[in-house]
C-alpha cells in the first residue's frame, strides 16, 4: 500500500505522482472522522429537543445552488477545506430524515450496521452484473435474499432454494424498478398481439391496479410501453382497498371487447393511507385468467417479520412476483428493495441479453445467475451486505422487536386522535401509519395546520388526498408515518403535543 510518495524516477513516475491520490494513512484518519461526524449527527438528532435542528431543511429554492462555486477547482483541494463545507454548505438543505420527529411520507430508516456494510460496498468496489464479476456479490444476494423470505414466511417457491429451484430474490433499487421489471416479465409472458400500439384500435394489453396504487404502477406502464391509457385504476371499498368484485368485472369488459389483462398489482400497504387489497381473492383471479400478479409491499413488507401481520399476505402463494423495500422499515439504508419471482425464467426471459463482451465460462455453461438479467441497468453494488449486517446485528427477534414498538407507537398515537373530539381519523390504520383530518374543518384548515405544525421545525408531516366517508368525497388528509430507527413514544407524545397545541 503507499502512504509515502518515493522521489520520481522517470516520467511515467512523474506523471503519476502528480495524481494527488488521498494515501492510506490520511484515509484511516478521515474516515474515522467521518464516522465520528455522523454518529455526532445522530447523537444530536437524539439529543435534547433545543440542539435538535429543525426537521425540514429551512432554506429557499435555489439557495444551495448559489452556495455553491460556480466553477470546479483546477487544483486539488486540502481535505479541511471539503469537509469545512459540509456544515457550511450542505447541512442548512439537508431535511433529517433521521430525526425521531421525522413522520412524513413513509420511513427511510437506516442503522449503524446497514453504514457500515454500505461502506464496506462502496470500499470493495466490485460490479456484480455477472456472477464472473465478483461470485461473492451475487452468492451473498441468493443466500440473503432467502433468509429474508424465511424472515417474513415467504413461500419456499420465491426462493433460490425452493423445492423446484426456478424462483429466487434480487435485489433492485427501488419498488418502482421492481414493478417495471414485473410487467415486463409479464408482458413477455402474455398472449402476443401483434403490434401492441394503444393507438391502432386492436387488441391491447391492460394491467390492473387499485385507485390508491402507487403512481410506480402507472409508470412502469409508460415506460414498458404498454402505456398508461392501458392502466386500468380499480376503485377502492370502503377501507381503500382494491374492490376486488370490480375488478373481475373490468377484466370480464376488457376481454369481451377483445384485449388481453395481462397484470395485476395489488398493494400491501397503499401510499396515502396502508391499505391492504385482498390477495387471495386477486390471486384466485388471475391465475383463472392467466394473468400475472404482482404484490406491492413496498412499505408494509418489514411487517412480516411478525407472524401476526401475515394474514396481509393470505394468498401470496398464488402471486408471480412479490416486492417490499428494507429500506423503508428496515433499516436498510436506500437502496434496497427485494423483488422475489417463483419463475426467474421469465424475467430472464425478458431482460437477458448477451453481447460477447460479457460472455464467460461459467455463465455458458448455465452454472451460475446473473443479476444482470433480472434487473434493467447492467452495472450493481454489492448491496446484499448492508441487508446481511442488519439481518445478523438484529437477529429475527430483533426485528419483529423494531416492528412491534412502532405498531404500539401508532395505536397510541391513534387513540390519541381519536380521543380528541376535533379530529377525524381516516382510512383503517393497520401498521405505523396514522391518517387524520379535521372533523368540521375545510381542507383549507386541515392544510394550514399542517403547515403550522412542520412551520415549529420540531416535527415534518405529508398529506394525501382520499375518499372519506359514506360519500367518498375527496379530502385532504394528514398523514403521521411512524417508523424511524430512532422513535420513542417520548417523540410521539411531542409530535401530538404539537399536533394537538397547534390546531
Ligand atoms: C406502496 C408503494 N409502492 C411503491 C413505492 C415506491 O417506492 P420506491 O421509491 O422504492 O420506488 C412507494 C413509495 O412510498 C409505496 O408506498
Amino acid at each position: 500500500m503507499t502512504t509515502a510518495q518515493e522521489p520520481s524516477q522517470g516520467s511515467s513516475e512523474a506523471s503519476h505522482r502528480a495524481v494527488p491520490h488521498m494515501s492510506t494513512d490520511e484515509f484511516r484518519r478521515r474516515g474515522k472522522e467521518m464516522v465520528d461526524w455522523i454518529a455526532d449527527y445522530i447523537d444530536r438528532l437524539n439529543g435534547p429537543g433545543t440542539e435538535r435542528p429543525p426537521v425540514m431543511a429551512q432554506v429557499e429554492p435555489g439557495q444551495v445552488y448559489r452556495s455553491l462555486p460556480v466553477h470546479p477547482p483546477s487544483e486539488g483541494e486540502p481535505w479541511e477545506a471539503i469537509a469545512a463545507d459540509i456544515d457550511r454548505l450542505v447541512m442548512p438543505g439537508v431535511t433529517h430524515w433521521q430525526s425521531p420527529g421525522f413522520f412524513g411520507y413513509f420511513p427511510a430508516n437506516t442503522c449503524f450496521p446497514a453504514l457500515l456494510g454500505d461502506m464496506l460496498s462502496s470500499g470493495l468496489g466490485v460490479q456484480g452484473f455477472l456472477w464472473h464479476t465478483c461470485p461473492s456479490l451475487t452468492e451473498v444476494e441468493m443466500r440473503v435474499t432467502d433468509w429474508l423470505a424465511q424472515l417474513i414466511g415467504l413461500p419456499a417457491s420465491f426462493t433460490i432454494e425452493g423445492s423446484d429451484k426456478r424462483g429466487g430474490g434480487v435485489i433492485q433499487s427501488t419498488a418502482s424498478d421492481a414493478a417495471l421489471v414485473a410487467m415486463l416479465a409479464a408482458r413477455e409472458r402474455a398472449p402476443s398481439i401483434g403490434a401492441p400500439t394503444p393507438t391502432t384500435g386492436g387488441p391491447r394489453l391492460i394491467a390492473y391496479t387499485s385507485t390508491q396504487a402507487h403512481s410506480s404502477i402507472v409508470k412502469a406502464a409508460m415506460i414498458s410501453g404498454v402505456g398508461r391509457d392501458n392502466v386500468r385504476l380499480i376503485d377502492t371499498d370502503e377501507d381503500l382497498a382494491m374492490d376486488a368484485s370490480q375488478l373481475a368485472r373490468q377484466v370480464r369488459a376488457d376481454r369481451d371487447a377483445g384485449h388481453v389483462p395481462f397484470f395485476v398489482s395489488s398493494t400491501v400497504g397503499t401510499t396515502s393511507t396502508g391499505a391492504i387489497d385482498p390477495v387471495r381473492t386477486i390471486g384466485e383471479l388471475t391465475q383463472r385468467e392467466g394473468m400475472w400478479h404482482h404484490i406491492d409491499a413496498a412499505y408494509a413488507g418489514s411487517a412480516l417479520v411478525c407472524e401476526e401481520f401475515r394474514w396481509m399476505v393470505d394468498g401470496w402463494e398464488l402471486a408471480d412476483t412479490f416486492n417490499f423495500n428494507p429500506h423503508k422499515w428496515m433499516m436498510t439504508n436506500f437502496d434496497c428493495s427485494v423483488l422475489w419471482t417463483r419463475d426467474r425464467e421469465s424475467i430472464t426471459g425478458a431482460l437477458s441479453i448477451t453481447p460477447e463482451y460479457l460472455r464467460n465460462r461459467a455463465s455458458d455453461e448455465g452454472l451460475v445467475i446473473d443479476y444482470r438479467d433480472w434487473q434493467a441497468p447492467l452495472g450493481r453494488r454489492f448491496r446484499a451486505l448492508k441487508l446481511w449486517f442488519v439481518i445478523r446485528h438484529y437477529g429475527a427477534d430483533g426485528l419483529k422487536a423494531f416492528i412491534r414498538e412502532h405498531v404500539r407507537l401508532a395505536a397510541l398515537f391513534a387513540e390519541l386522535v381519536g380521543d380528541d373530539h376535533r379530529f377525524e381519523l381516516v382510512g383503517k390504520r393497520e401498521l405505523g401509519l396514522v391518517c387524520f383530518r379535521l372533523r368540521d374543518g375545510s381542507d383549507e384548515e386541515t392544510k394550514a395546520l399542517m403547515q403550522r405544525c412542520n412551520d415549529t421545525g420540531r416535527i415534518l408531516l405529508t398529506h394525501t388526498v382520499v375518499p372519506v366517508g359514506p360519500a367518498r368525497e375527496e379530502r385532504f388528509v394528514i398523514r403521521v408515518s411512524i417508523g424511524s430507527t430512532y422513535v420513542t413514544e417520548q417523540a410521539v407524545r411531542d409530535a401530538w403535543d404539537v399536533i394537538s397545541g397547534t390546531v
